[in-house]
């Protein structure tokens, strides 16, 4: 299985993301927990160019090539030969962040993140967890954690409002793949929530 989690900043899902790993290892199957951008050396070292400095430092289109790279990267190096020996992957985002992001609340760039990814990418995930959150809560977990990664957090709560209706959009659009998680509650809660929708 290929599982993604998805949603907008600090809304929890580096945290389940991690959980149904650790959880999916300790009942015996080999579980490969990884993150975009980034996930395998090059696409990391794409990540730097990505997730610092000003948020205005590369146009939506760059933004969106720089992405899509750094995926292809992940995907060659790590997701398809985890995939590939038997072992599930479970990925901090995916495409559906650059549909979302790229496609709809950074740009309108939707059919040519659709293009691209089918194009270079060529791989959906089986299943896709959407944790879903009210953006002021994600907002104040998010800058309650800091560092240099902020260049997407400093867009602001409205940014992260057309985030939230984008997922949730897209959830609508994909309801075999992704379901939607309530991310409220404590991390338990959630984690139980993730369990019960993969059974
Ligand atoms: P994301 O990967 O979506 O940005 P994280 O999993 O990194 O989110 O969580 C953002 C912050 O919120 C972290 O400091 C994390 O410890 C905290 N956090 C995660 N899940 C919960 C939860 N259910 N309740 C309260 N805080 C949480
Ligand atoms: P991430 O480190 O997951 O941020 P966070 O933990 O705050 O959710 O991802 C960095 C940023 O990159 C995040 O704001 C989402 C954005 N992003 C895109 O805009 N497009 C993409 O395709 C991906 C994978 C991430």
């Amino acid at each position: 299985m290929f599982i993604s989690f998805e949603g907008i900043d600090g809304s929890g899902k580096s945290t389940q993301a991690r959980r149904l790993a650790q959880a999916l290892n300790a009942r015996g199957t080999e579980t490969v927990l990884t993150r975009e951008p980034g996930g395998s050396e090059g696409a990391e070292e794409i990540r730097r160019l990505l997730v610092e400095g000003r948020s205005e430092r590369w146009s939506p289109e760059t933004e969106l090539l720089l992405f899509t790279a750094a995926r292809r990267d992940h995907v060659e190096r790590l997701i398809r030969p985890a995939l590939a020996r038997g072992a599930w992957v479970v990925t901090d985002r995916f495409a559906d962040s650059s549909r979302v992001y790229q496609g709809l609340a950074r740009a309108d760039l939707r059919q040519l993140v659709e293009e691209l990814h089918r194009l270079t990418i060529g791989i959906e995930t089986d299943r896709t967890f959407v944790i879903d959150i009210d953006p002021e809560i994600a907002l104040t977990r998010g800058q309650a954690r800091g560092g240099v990664e902020d260049r997407f957090e400093t867009l602001g709560l409205d940014f992260q409002r057309r985030l939230r209706d984008g997922f949730l959009a897209l959830a609508a659009e994909f309801p075999a793949r992704i379901r939607v998680i309530d991310g409220s509650g404590s991390g338990d809660e959630v984690a139980g929530r993730v369990l019960a929708a993969l059974a």
